[in-house]
């Protein structure tokens, strides 16, 4: 990265992955890297976990086409794994509206073309500890630029169960040119809410326009 940015996420690797999923970085995820102008429908999603939301955006939005951004390999090789057939690696119907940017999302919006209809951020890392707040993603800076990728009449949508964090973020809504705006969300529960879920409060969401 060019200007010496603050990382956002923790780990990028985990587990070994199996020879399929291998097989599928390989070979399938470079084909479904993104191309900076489109002029149909476009919604993405930032840090996408497993990619459980990826796939019920794709469903639910079969004329527009779904970028889900995550820079952690097993994520995105879990994605791979669950649009595609065992059999033949080939990506099942539903989800040939899908493209994968394996990295960190503020790499892609450096391109101005990118613009979108709609922009998710589900459960953003929290980052609870007061000296790890400089790592949160949804800084004001982060917010504005995802106005500037925001076509007109789009909106962004974040949740998120720690309502700390939740605050704060609209604390750093204040200081953008975005607004708070109400509107109808269709969201399911992802992995890492599931996961949980015992431990923390029921997620707020926040829905923001020009
Ligand atoms: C707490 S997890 C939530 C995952 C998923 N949205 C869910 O709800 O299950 C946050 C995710 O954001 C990703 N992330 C953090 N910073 C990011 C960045 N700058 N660009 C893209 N993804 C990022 C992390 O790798 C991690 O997978």
């Amino acid at each position: 990265m060019e200007k010496q940015e603050i990382r956002t996420f923790g780990r990028r690797h985990g587990k070994k992955l199996s020879p399929r999923k291998t097989a599928l970085i390989n070979e399938l995820l470079p084909v479904l890297m993104p191309e900076p102008g489109y002029s149909g429908r476009r919604i993405l999603e930032i840090g996408f976990g497993a990619g459980e939301h990826v796939r019920s955006l794709a469903t639910a939005n079969p004329n527009a086409e779904i970028i889900g951004a995550e820079p952690f390999v097993n994520g995105v090789a879990a994605l791979l794994s669950a649009i595609t057939n065992p059999e033949t690696n080939a990506i099942m119907s539903p989800y040939q509206n899908i493209r994968i940017f394996p990295d960190d999302v503020r790499i892609l919006l450096r391109d101005p073309a990118y613009r979108f209809d709609e922009i998710w951020v589900l459960h953003p890392d929290p980052w609870p500890k007061a000296k790890h707040e400089k790592r949160r993603l949804l800084q004001a800076e982060f917010i504005s630029l995802l106005g500037q990728h925001l076509r007109d009449g789009g909106r962004i949508i974040i949740g998120t169960d720690h309502w700390g964090y939740y605050d704060w973020i609209i604390d750093q809504v204040k200081n953008t040119s975005m607004r708070m705006i109400s509107g109808e969300i269709d969201v399911i529960h992802t992995r890492y809410q599931n996961k949980n879920m015992a431990a923390t409060d029921t997620p707020k969401y926040l829905v923001l326009g020009h």
